[in-house]
């Protein structure tokens, strides 16, 4: 025991790197369960800044074993590129294992997320273009390409050159691409298999008997609960399962082993891509909280969409998550505004709702019921006691507690490692 699970309570980039981060000296395990390089962890530590993509936040704490559980999708080549920039900063990687049945992300699924988004135009998703849903479309399918078949060669050259059999018509006949060659796609996976094969593990075996140990588990969610593909704002989603129930099965932890549940939750609220997203602002607002959160994508360098803090999706993310605590992110980038409008209900034509339409249409055309809440003018990033905020930065914390009904149990002041106001144990 314990198990404990980060997840993102929003559409991403809450801050989930520098909450894994902040906890790391207390764990022995760090265990990416989901996504893949589509990811963009942050951390900060003094005056420097390493973004993380692929491997779990873990890696930069010396003392745990970081992991990539099984449900994550793995481009090796990125993969092998994160450890070797990893490497020349002094980082020690060695620690770091890989599940066996965790599915690759090939050459052929990055070229279909790309040639499909641009066939969609106006209609696309505004995917990251690493690949990421058709590999998933493919794990789904059962004609993925897992990390074990790198080790038998004519398991993974069969599988290949099945799978590439109807992308290639697709790729020539529906897209009007060029055919990817097979052999190339088998022999650049081959010639990661050598560097691969000692992180090679059955991880959910190595975590099950950490846990019976007694050891500490912290399982790290790429993407959030918006972006679920169940239970976030489909189609403009990721094609994982970010939330707590993904976390079990992408990692082969039980749920009963699950003690903690922290969704991190920025003080506003940002979204990367398409979709719908109520509470985004159009005006020097939205712009504001963009130059003053450093809102541009760790992954993509896109500038985030902004908006107001978003209740309603506090409360849903607490739901579909179990969560027991919220991790709160950016409050310093409220500084300086007299009053902060919050989200607390959306009003859809005559109807008014305090939970999540369940209706697609109804979230696309949701307006926000805004409450005002006075805000502080002082800077809060050197602030390092809950008690000395101004009180009413104080107030807006507990009044985000109240609309979300889940605790807070840390506030970040500052992108800083010691930048965060611990007012509870999170692990
Ligand atoms: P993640 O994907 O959830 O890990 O979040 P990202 O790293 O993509 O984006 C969060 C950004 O906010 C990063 O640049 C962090 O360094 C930064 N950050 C995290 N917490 C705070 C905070 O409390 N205040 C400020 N100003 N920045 C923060
Ligand atoms: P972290 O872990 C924010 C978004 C993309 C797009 C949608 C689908 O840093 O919070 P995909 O490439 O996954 O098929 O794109 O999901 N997206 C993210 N947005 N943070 C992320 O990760 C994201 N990962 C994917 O912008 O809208
Ligand atoms: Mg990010």
């Amino acid at each position: 025991m314990p198990a404990v699970v980060i997840v993102g309570a929003q559409w991403g980039d809450e801050g989930k790197g520098k909450a894994t981060d902040l906890l790391g000296d207390r764990l022995d395990y760090v265990v990416r369960y989901n996504g893949g390089n589509n990811a963009g962890h942050t951390v900060v530590i003094g005056s420097e800044k390493y973004a993380l993509h692929l491997l779990p936040t873990g890696i930069l704490t010396p003392t745990l074993v970081p992991v990539i559980g099984n449900g994550v999708v793995v481009d090796l080549g990125v993969l092998f590129e994160e450890i070797d920039l990893l490497t020349a900063r002094g980082v020690d990687t060695s620690r770091l294992l890989v599940s066996a049945n965790a599915h690759l992300i090939t050459p052929y699924h990055t070229a279909i997320d790309k040639v499909v988004e641009r066939f969609l135009g106006e209609a696309k998703l505004g995917t990251t273009g690493r690949g990421i849903g058709p590999a998933y479309a493919d794990k789904m399918s059962r004609v993925g390409v897992r990390v074990q078949d790198l080790f038998d060669e004519n398991i993974l050259r069969q599988k290949v050159d099945s799978a590439l059999k109807s992308k290639n018509q697709l790729l020539t006949k529906v897209y009007n691409r060029k055919a990817i060659d097979s052999e190339a796609v088998v022999q650049e996976l081959l010639s990661y298999a050598p560097r691969l094969a000692p992180l090679v593990a059955d991880t959910a075996l190595l975590l099950h008997n950490a846990l019976r140990d007694g050891r500490t588990v912290l399982l790290e969610g790429g993407q959030a609960t918006m972006l679920d593909v169940d239970h976030g704002t489909y189609p403009f989603v990721t094609s994982s399962n970010p939330t707590t129930g993904g976390a079990c099965a992408g990692s082969g932890i039980a749920p009963r082993e699950i003690t903690r549940a922290i969704g991190v939750l920025k003080a506003y609220t940002t979204r990367v891509g398409e979709g719908p997203f109520p509470t985004e602002l159009h005006d020097a607002w939205g712009d504001r909280l963009r130059e003053n959160g450093g809102e541009f994508g760790t992954t993509t360098g896109r500038p985030r969409r902004c908006g107001w803090f978003d209740a309603v999706i506090a409360r849903y993310a607490a739901r579909i998550n179990g969560l027991t605590d919220f991790f709160l992110t950016k409050l310093d980038v409220l500084s300086g505004i007299e009053s902060i409008p919050v989200c607390v209900g959306y009003r859809v034509g005559a109807t008014t709702y305090d939970e999540m339409p369940v209706s697609q249409s109804d979230f696309h055309h949701a307006v926000p019921v805004y409450e005002e809440l006075p805000g502080w003018s002082e800077d809060i990033s050197t602030v390092t006691d809950f008690d000395d905020l101004p009180k009413n930065a104080q107030s807006y914390v507990k009044a985000l507690e109240d609309m979300s009904g889940t605790p807070i149990s840390a506030v970040g002041v500052g992108p800083g490692r010691t930048q965060t106001l611990v007012l509870r144990d999170l692990v």
